[in-house]
């Protein structure tokens, strides 16, 4: 017997100006060219696919064919798989197919992969022709909760991760649970750690789910498929809600940066690529919430609750061996920084969490020691 696949799902971003669909559900892959006609894209139009090597071979030839099945005029470029192509001559590469396809400021480009990919496709749609449509098609779980909502868009420069970019806002984000099957354990476990922040930041509700679900967080083969789908409209849900509320982050849109911070400082002195993005996060979320004790914000069991369920999502908790002068150094140095101030996002409770610019140097270290 088959299961029955789980009917599609659409959450909005309400945006003013630009608002757009988040469409999830197994087989969404196979309806991607019905669903850009529904956008109002007409058939005919230039549509320009780019992904990497490895989602090429797995999803390749069903986006094209949907897309071409709803009369599209489809077009495929493959770029490097990999943080270190995030940059400008990888964009240029992207205009150049561009260019070779004509693509009109009326033409769309698609992303299909994982964040890096999204991250220069949108980037791409945002400077062709002072910007053209882009869709997302996310395939790994961290791209599929965050980094395909919400129009940011850029590549890194030597001096930083993401300091090149844009706001620009996808037409439509579609997401098919389906190609997660082929994601390695580790992204997989990455993603989670989004997913956990989404509910410690503002949904409790989510927070407890995923809590009852601890033995089966770890693994997309574990986690069941009605789960998962929950999981991923929940996570969507939360982060269309911040966008729409503050789309080019003047204020709650820090919010969702809650255990970057830390983890930030994590990725850059341990050396980008030792531990992934997610994995980072799941650290700075842990040690953020022992600088919320420090100061405290919140409750011993809130951090328990918190470490337990990140544990049980296979993520690591402990802070690596790292100099505090070059901590706090390094935290000076996050975009995120307002007059030598450094802004923490900390948790009062599960489910909500407020910015502190008062945090002292000695507090900081004081709850990092408390993480080795
Ligand atoms: P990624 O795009 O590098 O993908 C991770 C790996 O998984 C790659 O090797 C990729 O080839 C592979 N992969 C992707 N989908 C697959 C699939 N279905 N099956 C098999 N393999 C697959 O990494 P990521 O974690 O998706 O994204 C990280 C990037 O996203 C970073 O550059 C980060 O800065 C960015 N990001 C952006 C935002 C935003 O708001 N724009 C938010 C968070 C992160
Ligand atoms: N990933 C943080 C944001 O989209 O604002």
């Amino acid at each position: 017997m088959t299961a029955t696949p789980l009917a599609l799902r659409t959450i909005g971003v309400d945006l003013c100006a630009n608002p757009y669909p988040i469409v999830i559900g197994e087989g969404a892959l196979e309806q991607l060219g019905a669903q850009v006609l529904a956008q109002g894209i007409k058939a005919g139009t230039k549509v320009l696919v780019v992904t990497n090597p490895v989602v090429n071979e797995h999803y390749g030839a069903p986006a094209l064919a949907s897309l071409q099945g709803a009369g599209f005029e489809c077009q495929r470029l493959v770029i490097e798989a990999g943080e270190d192509q995030k940059t400008p001559a990888t964009v240029a590469k992207i205009h150049d197919a561009a260019f070779a396809q004509k693509l009109e400021r009326g033409s769309l480009m698609v992303a299909l992969g994982g964040g890096v990919v999204g991250d220069m496709t949108g980037f791409a749609a945002a400077t062709w022709l002072r910007g053209i449509a882009v869709v997302q098609v996310p395939t790994t779980l961290l791209a599929m909760v965050d980094a395909s909502i919400g129009g940011k868009t850029g590549v890194n420069h030597p001096g930083g991760k993401n300091l090149i970019g844009a706001f620009h806002q996808p037409r439509l984000v579609l997401i098919d649970p389906n190609t997660l099957q082929t994601l390695p354990p580790r992204e997989f476990r990455a993603g989670m750690a989004e997913v956990i922040k989404y509910g410690v930041i503002g949904d409790a509700e989510l927070f407890s789910e995923l809590e009852s679900a601890e033995a089966r967080l770890a693994s997309m083969e574990s986690l069941p498929a009605a789960l998962l789908q929950r999981i991923l409209e929940r996570s969507a849900a939360a982060k269309a809600r911040v966008v729409a509320a503050d789309e080019r982050e003047g204020g709650l849109r820090a919010i969702l940066n809650y255990g970057h911070t830390l983890g930030h400082v994590v990725e850059a002195l341990c050396g980008y690529g030792t531990y992934l993005h997610g994995e980072a996060v799941a650290i700075g979320m842990v040690a953020a919430g022992e600088l919320a004790l420090e100061l405290a914000l919140w409750s011993e069991g809130d951090q328990r609750r918190q470490r337990q369920v990140i544990a049980a999502a296979g993520l690591p908790l402990q802070w690596p061996d790292l100099d505090g002068e070059a901590v706090l150094a390094c935290l000076q140095g996050d975009k995120k920084v307002q007059s030598g101030k450094v802004r923490f996002v900390l948790p009062t409770s599960l489910g909500n969490v407020e910015i502190r610019a008062d945090v002292r140097g000695d507090q900081v270290l004081a709850a990092l020691k408390r993480c080795r």
